[in-house]
């Protein structure tokens, strides 16, 4: 037994030299410390000397327990600190890699036309208001003096889901909504949301597409009201628009109705560009909403999104804004 002592005693002491790193620190521990150790063993060993002898083994295998116990901590704390000291030189930052790059998003170039034009409005004292995109036939129609039967109906070919419930067809609904629950005192809002269509599907058209309605209801409001504003309009998206240009035109819902281009210079020529459609509310409407003609007067206009932003950026296919290719998207970073 005692021999047994002395050669665990050698050989540790030998393996403990041999060690380099925290991986040969562990394998000694599982050799020699752990419960299925060396040392564990020569414990059992104990119970089977003969018993005059037990005393002495029992004292010597605990000093020798505590030799190697104390040894084996002494040996980690060393290699801790030499394994800490190494991934200090080992593992250096090199501060001059080039930085990981992350993509961020960028504003949809229609919510950008739509930021733009809710600034100018806004700060034109309007608010802005938005109503359901699914819609009553009388809202989208009946109120906006398109009762059933009616010709113009067949202008906005429409998606219905019931009978009476359609995919609104214009964003013009939203002006008898807030009719009904407003008194003009004085009506200014614009309604930007999108609208649906049963449309051609071509480079021009899509069968969703986006619309800012524009309505004022006040006493004494004329036609230059409207003028003003759509002058405004026109030079806060076109910074290099030289003017408006009316034509006369119809919509059930305003009398007289006009339809409007912008006037640009392109290539020396001047060219006008339909933009939107405009006029002074119907007193048709106006009653319809609550508000006596005689009294109250408004205009209106309907302005698509996508028109005006695939002329300002000169997109030529409106399926660019469907999509969400970002190769496309990137162009409007950062503007
Ligand atoms: N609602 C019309 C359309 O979608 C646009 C419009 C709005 C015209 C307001 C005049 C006044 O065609």
């Amino acid at each position: 037994m005692k021999e047994k002592i002395e050669n665990l005693r050698k050989n540790y002491l030998e393996d403990s030299k041999n060690v380099v790193n925290l991986k040969d620190l562990e394998e000694l521990r599982i050799k020699y410390l752990s419960k299925s150790g060396l040392l564990s063993s020569l414990l059992t060993l104990l119970k089977d000397a003969p018993k005059e002898d037990k005393p002495l083994f029992g004292k010597e295998l605990n000093i020798l327990k505590a030799e190697l116990e104390q040894n084996y901590e002494l040996l980690k704390q060393e290699k801790e600190k030499e394994s800490f000291l190494n991934s200090l030189t080992n593992e250096k930052i090199d501060v001059t890699l080039p930085a990981t790059t992350f993509n961020f998003g960028s504003i949809h170039p229609l919510n950008r036309v739509i930021k733009e034009v809710e600034d100018l409005f806004v700060g034109n004292g309007f608010t802005i208001e938005t109503g359901p995109e699914l819609e009553t036939d009388y809202y989208n129609f009946e109120l906006m003096g398109l009762p059933k039967g009616h010709p113009a109906r067949s202008m906005q070919d429409s998606f219905y889901i019931t009978q009476n419930t359609l995919l609104r067809t214009h964003t013009s609904p939203v002006q008898a909504r807030t009719m009904e629950k407003q008194a003009p005192n004085p009506i200014k809002i614009i309604c930007p949301g999108k609208t649906y269509r049963r449309d051609n599907d071509d480079a021009t058209h899509s069968h969703q597409f986006m619309q800012i309605e524009g309505l004022v209801v006040d006493k004494g409001i004329t036609f230059s009201n409207l003028l003003y504003y759509l002058e405004q309009l026109a030079s806060h998206i076109f910074p290099n628009v030289l003017g408006v240009r009316l034509r006369p035109s119809y919509f059930p819902f305003t009398e007289p109705s006009v339809e409007v281009d912008v006037k640009f210079l392109r290539n020396g020529e001047i060219k006008y560009i339909e933009i939107l459609g405009a006029g002074m509310v119907s007193p048709e409407v106006l009653r319809k909403g609550g508000y006596d003609p005689k009294i109250y007067s408004g205009f209106a206009f309907g302005v698509g999104v996508e028109r005006i932003t695939m002329l300002k950026y000169g997109i030529d296919n409106i399926k660019n804004f469907y999509l969400n290719d970002t190769r496309f998207l990137k162009q409007f970073k950062g503007e």
